[in-house]
């Protein structure tokens, strides 16, 4: 079986992801001490079903993060989740949000639309989504770089597969100089309220329970990680798989009302994330493998997505295919599993969809004749989470 923690995996999963689905849908992975599930229905189910908590990630997430919504289960969770969703939901969004993801997106385009060439991810999509979170939560905008910085020192952190001792220290360090900026404001924004992000959580209210302090500041360093790594990658995502499907993004640069579908195609062909790991309270059965109560089980959304159990033809990146449901992304049923399922379906699911809708129109009414710059072959990058490491772009500036 491949090593899915292995220089060959990395180079392509999606075919380690093809033995797995055939072969050996459940298998025990000793490097992860992990039982690692390929198959749409296994995958879904271990999201779904309320057998499956979350993993440990404690060992993972805490140094870096503290405590976050993440690493909770069963009523804390719920609470932490009821806690902080509400600031999530489209009407906030729509009402008091929307200009701001307006404005980054603008900000950010109109210091390269001039030169007829990007590079996407550096110049465009690592930015984009921390510039937004740093504004909803009502920080000043001269902040972006300190944050930019402190959300690269986070992801190298949460990547360090090889446990490189500086990007561990660095970690750290970004957690303590976060804590110190954080702290601070937050006391602040308690004694004299606005209607930024960071006031709604301050004054959050479930059963008489409030976030502590440090509860929102690891809510914030969360935020970096999970909303900006990810929105990062899906919007780099969408520009790689048009490009690569010149019909498709003609297609899209005709009629902006596919760009909705053409983000869900994307999410299941190319998701952020990959993998996600949760661990079933009771002994289980998945594909006919029993898995004990307490072990680790490896969920591959990459491989789930692309199960042709579940979706036709499902290595051919096809914005009208008719076997993917776009429109309900917000309830159980919403069909690729990128956002995960159940308890913890991702919280920022549509404010990853605002931005990356948003993001889309706007780069395309920029450049008009967007292609891939003469000679460049995008390559995707990670195993946990993955997209394309560089997307060197060129076009005729728009008049
Ligand atoms: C949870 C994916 C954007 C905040 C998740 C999970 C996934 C995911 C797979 C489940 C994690 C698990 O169960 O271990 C994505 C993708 C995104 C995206 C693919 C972009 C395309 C965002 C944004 C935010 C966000 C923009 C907020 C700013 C969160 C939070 C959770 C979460 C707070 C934890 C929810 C909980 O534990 O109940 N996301 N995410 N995500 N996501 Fe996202």
């Amino acid at each position: 079986m491949p090593d899915i923690v292995s220089a060959e995996f990395a180079a392509d999963p999606y075919a380690a992801y093809r033995i797995f689905r055939e072969n050996a849908p459940v298998y025990w992975h000793e490097g992860t001490q992990s039982y690692v599930v390929s198959r749409y229905e296994d995958v879904s189910r271990a999201f779904r079903d309320q057998i499956f908590t979350t993993a440990n990630y404690d060992w993972q997430l805490e140094p870096v993060h503290g405590r976050t919504i993440l690493q909770l289960s069963g009523r804390e969770h719920a609470v932490r989740r009821g806690l902080v969703a509400p600031a999530f939901r489209g009407s906030e969004l729509q009402e008091r949000f929307l200009p701001v993801i307006e404005r980054n997106a603008r900000t950010l385009i109109d210091a390269f639309r001039a030169d007829g060439r990007v590079e996407l991810v550096g110049q465009f999509s690592t930015h984009f989504p921390i510039n937004v979170i740093v504004d909803m939560l009502g920080l000043d905008q001269a902040d972006h770089a300190r944050f930019q910085k402190w959300y690269t020192s986070i992801i190298a952190f949460l990547g360090n597969l090889t446990q490189d001792p500086d990007v561990a220290a660095a970690g750290v360090r970004t957690r303590d100089e976060l804590a110190a900026y954080m702290l601070p404001i937050i006391a602040r924004r308690r004694e004299d309220p606005g209607d930024d992000l960071l006031s709604k959580l301050c004054l959050a209210e479930v059963d008489g329970t409030r976030m502590s302090d440090e509860d929102i500041k690891a809510f914030v360093s969360l935020l970096l990680a999970a909303g900006g790594e990810t929105t990062d990658k899906a919007i780099s995502a969408l520009f790689a798989n048009l490009l690569a499907h010149p019909d498709q993004l003609a297609a899209v640069r005709e009629d902006r009302g596919l760009i909705p579908q053409a983000f869900a195609e994307t999410l299941r062909f190319t998701p952020p994330v990959h993998m996600i790991m949760r661990q079933p309270a009771e002994d289980v059965e998945l594909s006919g493998v029993a898995i004990p109560a307490g072990s680790t089980v490896t969920a591959l959304i990459g491989a789930a997505n692309r199960d042709p159990d579940r979706y036709a033809d499902p290595d051919r990146f096809d914005l009208f295919r008719s076997d993917l449901t776009t429109t309900n992304a917000f309830s159980a049923a919403a069909d690729h599993l990128a956002f995960a399922l159940g308890r913890h379906f991702c919280v920022g699911a549509l404010l990853a969809k605002t931005e990356v809708e948003v993001g889309a129109n706007m780069l395309l009414d920029a450049m008009p004749d967007v292609r891939l710059a003469e000679g460049a072959a995008p390559v995707e990058r990670g195993v946990f989470t993955r997209g394309p490491g560089a997307l060197p772009l060129e076009f005729t500036p728009a008049a």
